[in-house]
């Protein structure tokens, strides 16, 4: 099934997040939606937040950080869920009306290009900035909407070997498959884009922000309910579900030996919960000066 992108746009990664992403995410949000919340779980009680703030989530898709912000600020604050897929969004206002707020909305944006009022308090993104195709437009346009002595917090992933979640089915997957070609569509610069304090920190100071602070989050995220969900989690979603999506028939022909390899490495990771391994996140602020 495939959705159509409703924003006007010629941006290939968002009509990818549209037409290829947002079926396998709806799919798969009994299993994503949970391992994202750890990560902001971790940091949510720490955000600068005031009753009264006005707010802006980067990315938001489902919106539940969306909900939890405008919570926060309570009715005289607001919140704006932004994302570039219409039926992420569509999610959000389900939810956020089921929980009778009238504090949010969402608006459906390319937030690397939209106008904003430089009005907002505080900027928020969990795993939303690393799609950017350039970080830098997309970091300053982001810091446009903040108001002189605003703040940004964003979720980003940490390096590949800390995230055995997202990277281990890859390297097995490749023993059997090709690597995916350099022009294969994709989501953008990806999960893994922003991991390098260094290099983020010059991408925010070149797009106009101070005072870059990292701070390392760690978390054992559930990955399927039992052994066989896990192997259908990593063969839809992810750097292992890009090569097998990318392999086309091959991968079809294949499947048999890849789901037993898959069970063969996933198998040590099986707890009485479920599938647990590690991931690993920055959360990453920084100022508006003004
Ligand atoms: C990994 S998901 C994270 C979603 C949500 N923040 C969460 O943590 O559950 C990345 C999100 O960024 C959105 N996104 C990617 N590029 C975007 C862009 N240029 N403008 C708006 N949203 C974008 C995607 O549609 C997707 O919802």
């Amino acid at each position: 099934m495939k959705t159509a992108p409703v924003i006007e746009t010629s941006n290939q990664y968002i009509e990818f997040w549209n037409a290829v992403l947002v079926p396998k995410f709806n799919s798969w949000r009994h299993i994503l939606a949970g391992g994202l919340h750890l990560h902001s779980a971790k940091v949510f009680p720490a955000l600068p937040l005031h009753s009264g703030d006005r707010v802006l989530d980067i990315g938001c898709g489902w919106g539940d950080t969306a909900i939890e912000l405008a919570r926060r600020v309570g009715p005289v604050g607001s919140v704006v869920g932004l994302d570039c897929c219409s039926a992420f969004l569509e999610a959000g206002r389900a939810d956020a009306a089921q929980a009778g707020l009238t504090n949010l909305t969402f608006r459906e944006a390319d937030v690397q290009t939209c106008k904003f009022e430089p009005v907002h308090d505080f900027c928020f993104s969990r795993f939303g900035t690393q799609f950017f195709e350039n970080p830098v437009a997309g970091l300053r346009n982001m810091r446009s909407a903040l108001r002189p002595g605003g703040s940004m917090t964003m979720i980003v992933w940490r390096a590949r070997a800390d995230n055995p979640w997202l990277t281990l089915s890859k390297e097995v997957l490749l023993r059997y498959l090709p690597a995916v070609k350099e022009d294969a569509a994709t989501c953008g610069p990806g999960p893994f884009s922003m991991t390098e304090p260094e290099a983020v920190t010059r991408q925010l100071q070149i797009a106009g922000y101070t005072d870059a602070r990292f701070e390392r989050i760690d978390s054992e995220v559930l990955v399927g309910r039992d052994l066989d969900e896990a192997v259908a989690f990593q063969l839809a979603i992810g750097p292992a579900g890009e090569i097998y999506r990318e392999a086309g028939r091959l991968a079809e022909c294949r499947h048999g030996e890849l789901v037993a390899a898959l069970k063969e490495e996933l198998k040590e990771f099986v707890r009485p919960e479920g599938v647990m391994m590690k991931s690993s996140s920055w959360m990453v602020t920084a100022q508006n000066p003004g």
